[in-house]
């Protein structure tokens, strides 16, 4: 087999085999393959698309590219979730043990943040003692006991993916929807999970800008979980300003204990609920949406989803006082408002110059080798649809000192806010479902 027979097959609209599409990958991963040859590839990918059948073979070749998780000595259907990214997102720590406490095992395993706020993992490391890495017994052990871990992604997770996308961000070949759907569904493939629930973002603030793009992204990851054995279900949910109202690591966690205590945003609230009623019934635990909903309800009613959260929390070496006492995580020391210059409705909130800010603050990495300021990050206090008056303040920043960042973000904060003097229905959080 050449390379470049292959290459051409795709440029010509061709459809590649399980051994063609094995073989581009073994080779790309060893380095027999030059980048120069799969960027052409992945250019042809982008022009030709893949069907689904392809998707999943390639997906399916890159899983099996490093370590792959055998989940299997956990008891029960694994169920995993995942988020293609948004401002604001804390919804795995609340999902985790709310999904848990319905008896449906948990066993993630979590990225660290680029850009924006950081990942589930750093969110976690807010927490003092808080332990990410965890041995493959400790894991297994703690998700039989409890119910739920959540890791750091360790070893060799699919590397061709890693390298394929790395690639694929400097040949403008990010943006191919079978290429992202196998991209993502690699990792959760290799991540051992026996079902998977998809949080697709859509809106100004997320990869998919369109709801018509986000659907086919959608379906394309569905149609390779039920290609591979592994039931999946994608919702698609509105990313047109951030999710809740923290942005910054302590400041999402201090959200995420307050949803579990039954007192967090409605939007939070319901995405997490939504994303948790899929996971319940494919879990097994419930037989309907509607009666996993009831179920989900009556745990963050009764205290049994925080009583899963603090478990987790010692577990993992944290303090579980913290689920009570949000002064036990990292504060920032100062709190400067953003104040509007105007009147009116807020229309939208773009969600990456939010992302972006709390990054300059600290709360993100420019760099693999930033270090994080817990503490630091931005709290909205008007979302869209609501009402402003000139001089009301429109967010927090949340800093160690006031100096030229601090004036910068102010203005990068007020100007993620646009106006309209005609009163705004915000547009609904849940848009579609695909399964
Ligand atoms: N996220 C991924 O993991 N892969 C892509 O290709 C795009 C977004």
């Amino acid at each position: 087999m050449r390379a470049v027979d292959l290459i051409q097959k795709k440029r010509n609209g061709g459809v590649l085999t399980k051994d063609e599409l094995t073989f581009l990958i073994e080779g790309y991963s060893k380095g027999e393959i030059p980048d120069y040859q799969l960027s052409a590839w992945a250019m042809a990918v982008y022009f030709q698309g893949m069907n689904a059948e392809e998707t999943a073979h390639l997906t399916m070749a890159m899983a099996v590219s490093g370590d792959q998780v055998d989940l299997s000595p956990i008891h029960g259907i694994k169920v995993d979730k995942h988020s293609t990214g948004g401002v604001g997102d804390k919804t795995s720590l609340i999902i985790g043990p709310l999904v848990a406490s319905c008896g449906v095992p948990v066993a993630k395993m979590s990225g660290r943040g680029l850009g924006h706020t950081g990942g589930t993992i750093d969110k976690m490391e807010a927490m003092e003692g808080f332990r990410t890495e965890l041995t493959r017994d400790e894991f297994i052990a703690q998700v039989n006991d409890i119910g739920l871990a959540i890791i750091g992604q360790s070893g060799n997770m699919t590397p061709a993916d890693k390298k394929l996308y790395a690639l694929r961000d400097v040949t403008a070949t990010v943006e191919s929807i079978p290429l992202i759907a196998s991209s993502v569904m690699s990792k959760k493939i290799a991540a051992g999970a026996d079902a998977i629930v998809l949080d697709v973002k859509t809106g100004s603030g997320a990869f998919m800008k369109t709801l018509e793009d986000s659907e086919k992204l959608a379906q394309a990851m569905v149609e390779i979980g039920t290609e591979v054995g592994r039931k999946t279900a994608a919702l698609i949910s509105d990313m047109d300003q951030p999710l809740g109202y923290g942005i910054g690591n302590a400041l999402e966690v201090q959200e995420a204990i307050d949803t579990l205590h039954g007192r967090g945003p409605e939007d939070l609230t319901a995405l997490c609920i939504a994303l948790s009623s899929h996971m319940v019934v494919l879990g097994g635990q419930a037989n309907s949406l509607e009666e996993a909903e009831t179920m989900l309800r009556v745990k963050l009613e009764s205290g049994a989803a925080l009583a899963k959260f603090k478990a987790f929390v010692e577990a993992q070496g944290g303090n579980p006082a913290v689920a009570d006492d949000p002064s036990l995580l990292p504060q920032a020391p100062l709190v400067l408002e953003v104040k509007s210059t105007q009147d009116g409705y807020v229309q939208a909130i773009q969600a990456e110059e939010l992302g972006l800010a709390a990054m300059l603050l600290g709360a993100g990495r420019a760099t693999k080798e930033s270090v994080i300021d817990f503490a630091v990050g931005v709290t909205m206090k008007r979302k869209v649809g609501d009402k402003v008056s000139e001089g009301d303040t429109l967010a927090t920043l949340h800093v160690r000192e006031e100096n030229a960042t601090t004036r910068e973000v102010t203005e990068r904060v007020r100007g993620a806010y646009s106006f309209s003097s005609e009163p705004v229905k915000p547009s609904p959080l849940l848009l579609s479902v695909v399964t």
